[in-house]
């Protein structure tokens, strides 16, 4: 009886706890908001609107760079208290002198809000986002937005444009690398993870930053994977597939969104109000700030929406953006347009005020120099715990593609052995192209991850991958014709016990502006494996690279493959420790891997069609050339251990809550990590539904022989889908259910309610 009092004891403490927390954040949040409007009320309307108005600071210039006249102004703008914010300025020696400008010099002295990408790191660089999300590890990813976050407000910023949560199927789409991959339930957590990361528990604390969702929306789906292209999809797959990862945002309470450059079904994103004032701001309550895309308000007029400036600032301001990045409409025609009525002056002032709660949140009223602590700033960067937590993430990203014979790991007495591939020196790929304030050249190499292991390496060029210094905003040549280093790489090889070849994409191959039209490794370097498997077969192919490629002669004919991505600054520690077993890679595919380009869109959880089998005729849904199959599949990854799965349960007692239990063994030799994914297909519907679909799953370790019993739970949560509308809706019927290692293989069941 003792122990049930105390246990009813400790839940009223901890419902009193979390009432007095929910009432707390309540009481603060209207304090602000009073806050808020008394200034608010001491605004002019040109200081409102300069509170709308975002410049770049010229540190970095991450799109289109404005002309010197217009950076004449600018400067004059911020004494006259119209500036909101700033991007691309870093450290706190520069943030400070520019916070002193505004705050002493203009009228009312509201601080500034600076913004930048810090989308994998600030100076330590974890993973690109796309691998990070290939570790299905949420409190991995969470800490790495954390590290982010400490980095970034040590030097001075107090908002990230991340996570980019763009839902893409097309790895032509150079951004992929930037995002969660194709799937909604998987990005949503990342999302989330990220958010929570960036954000913390207090906004105010020196080290936490705001975060930003984007791009809203739709931006992953560019037509034929062209960077800016259009986008024309259905309103069924905008709920079902683009949508989510953004409602979770905001329900992780985000504290931004940022509206996209593309036209989606034929309105700009910047000025649709379907997309930012029906769905986000009334339909999601979402009540912070919406930034436009670099200069998307200007290219309402390229896209054909807005005549001039001055009405693009019209459009985009009826339709919900809050804040103009680098567009100077608001900032040059915003007064004019409330002065002749065509924008009333409340749709200001709501703008104005999601701008400034966001700044009380951040404390920058109460302490404008709160993050330009320059002793801080040396501290905090690059220190100890924050490089572990790369290498921790790091590992936990690499994906085992292929491992014939067990040919990994490498035993650590190996001699004899070649590393081949310019990538394999690079110490600048591995930190992706949105590495924020990385010095150049700070990623341990895979070659010196190798070296910490034994000197027992030769190491040869082979071939350049790219022609010159690539740099972030000008074109990356690729390698098309030299091959004057092929003859060294084989001699070596053919001296050699083993070869580690390391072969992708450049850093700046992938990103922002770099859409590809065919998948291959790129430029020589398929000839070079080519050529040095000629004269040794014993190779292990490790891929660094920032989207899917369709390796089609690697996988038939080289015995052990490693997708190691762009893992950040540790990216040659964790590969070497994956190599050499003192890691088992645990990484998942977050995104198809195509046989071919023509394949694409090609990803999981597709519709059935009415003609989905082969029938003996050419009367089904397929290609002459090329199987529907994936070179690798949604979810896929191999382990040093062997997870073997049994005891499927489906328990529909409780209609509500359909319980789905299985067990997993590790029928290895070694321990190793899992993730065990749940997909299921509602059969039959009123709006069909994918073949499959991820709704839960779980990461967890086992020793050699050691099973555990993974437990999902099913709910109208999981089971339903949305309407055109958006409507959420359930339907009684038949659902299959699979668990399994990926997307194609697993314990399979069936179940109606
Ligand atoms: C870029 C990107 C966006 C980024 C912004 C500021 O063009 O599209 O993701 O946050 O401009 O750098």
């Amino acid at each position: 009886r003792m122990r049930s009092y105390f246990i009813s004891m400790a839940s009223i403490f901890v419902a009193a706890v979390s009432l007095l927390t929910c009432q707390s954040n309540t009481a603060s949040r209207d304090a602000i908001d009073q806050r808020v409007d008394e200034l608010l009320a001491k605004m002019t309307l040109e200081e409102k609107i300069g509170q709308m108005n975002q410049y770049n600071g010229f540190w970095d210039v991450t799109g289109p760079a404005p002309n010197e006249e217009q950076a004449r102004k600018k400067y004059d703008h911020f004494k006259q208290g119209l500036v909101g914010s700033v991007l691309n300025v870093r450290g706190t020696a520069h943030v400070r002198k520019l916070q002193e400008l505004v705050v002493k010099e203009s009228r009312l002295g509201i601080p500034l809000i600076f913004g930048q990408d810090v989308i994998h790191g600030q100076e330590t660089i974890t993973p690109i986002p796309l691998a990070e999300a290939a570790s299905w590890d949420l409190a991995a990813i969470e800490k790495s937005a954390q590290v982010a976050a400490a980095e970034a407000a040590a030097i001075g910023l107090n908002w990230t444009f991340a996570p980019m949560i763009d839902i893409s199927r097309d790895p032509r789409w150079g951004r992929v690398m930037e995002g969660a991959g194709e799937d909604p339930y998987l990005g949503a957590k990342v999302a989330v993870a990220r958010v929570k990361g960036f954000q913390g528990n207090d906004l105010s604390a020196p080290n936490t930053i705001a975060a930003c969702a984007k791009h809203f929306a739709g931006y992953g789906f560019s037509e034929a994977g062209r960077d800016y292209n259009a986008v024309d999809i259905g309103a069924y797959t905008l709920h079902n597939v683009v949508l989510p990862p953004f409602k979770a945002a905001v329900d992780a309470d985000v504290k931004t969104v940022m509206n996209s450059f593309n036209v989606l079904n034929g309105v700009p994103a910047t000025g649709n109000k379907y997309l930012q004032r029906d769905i986000l701001k009334d339909r999601w309550k979402f009540n912070g700030l919406i930034v436009s895309d670099w200069a998307s308000i200007f290219e309402m007029i390229p896209h054909g929406h807005a005549r001039d400036l001055k009405q693009a600032a019209e459009l985009a301001i009826h339709a919900g953006n809050d804040m103009d990045m680098e567009s100077y409409a608001y900032v040059q025609h915003l007064k004019s347009l409330v002065e002749e009525g065509k924008v009333s002056e409340e749709q200001v002032n709501d703008a104005v005020r999601r701008i400034l709660r966001l700044k009380f949140e951040l404390g920058l009223f109460d302490d404008p120099y709160r993050y330009c602590d320059s002793v801080r700033e040396k501290s905090v960067l690059m220190q100890p715990d924050h490089l572990t937590a790369a290498l921790d993430v790091a590992r936990k990203s690499i994906v085992l593609l292929k491992n014939d014979r067990g040919f990994l790991p490498l035993n650590k007495a190996q001699k004899n052995i070649a590393v081949i591939g310019a990538l394999a020196a690079d110490k600048n790929s591995p930190l992706g192209n949105w590495r924020a304030g990385a010095d150049e050249n700070s990623a341990v190499s895979v070659l010196e991850g190798l070296q910490k292991y034994t000197l027992a390496i030769r190491y040869a060029k082979g071939a350049d991958v790219v022609v010159g210094k690539p740099e972030f905003i000008r074109e990356t040549a690729v390698n098309e014709t030299d091959s004057s280093g092929f003859r060294e790489a084989v001699a070596l090889a053919r001296q050699s016990d083993v070869v580690i070849m390391v072969l992708g994409e450049d850093g700046f191959l992938s990103g922002e502006g770099r859409s590809r039209t065919n998948l291959n490794l790129p430029g020589v370097q398929e000839r070079l494996l080519k050529a040095v498997h000629g004269v040794n077969k014993n190779i292990i192919l490790v891929l660094m690279n920032g989207r899917p490629l369709t390796i089609n002669w690697a996988n038939a004919n080289i015995p052990a493959i490693v997708e190691a991505w762009q893992l950040g600054t540790r990216s040659g520690d964790a590969i070497a420790q994956v190599l050499f077993g003192d890691y088992n890679p645990s990484g998942k595919l977050p995104m198809t891997f195509p046989k071919s380009v023509g394949q694409i869109p090609l990803y999981y959880n597709h519709f059935n069609t009415g003609r989905p089998d082969p029938t003996g005729l050419v009367f089904w849904s397929h290609y002459i050339d090329e199987t529907n199959e994936p070179l690798y599949p949604f979810g896929y990854g191999l382990s040093y251990s062997e997870f073997t799965y049994s005891d499927l349960k489906i328990d529909t007692t409780d209609r509500q809550a359909i319980n789905v239990s299985c067990t997993v063994t590790n029928t290895g030799r070694v321990a190793g990590e899992e993730v065990a994914q749940l997909y299921i297909r509602d059969r039959v519907s009123s709006l069909v539904r994918p073949v499959k679909e991820l709704k839960g799953f779980r990461k967890f370790s086992l020793e050699p022989g050691a099973s555990q019993n993974v437990q999902f739970v099913l709910t109208d949560a999981e089971l339903g889908f949305y309407d055109a509308d958006g409507q959420w809706l359930v339907e009684p019927g038949e659902f299959d259910v699979m668990i399994g290692t990926s997307s194609v293989k697993g314990l399979v069941g069936r179940f109606s309610r």
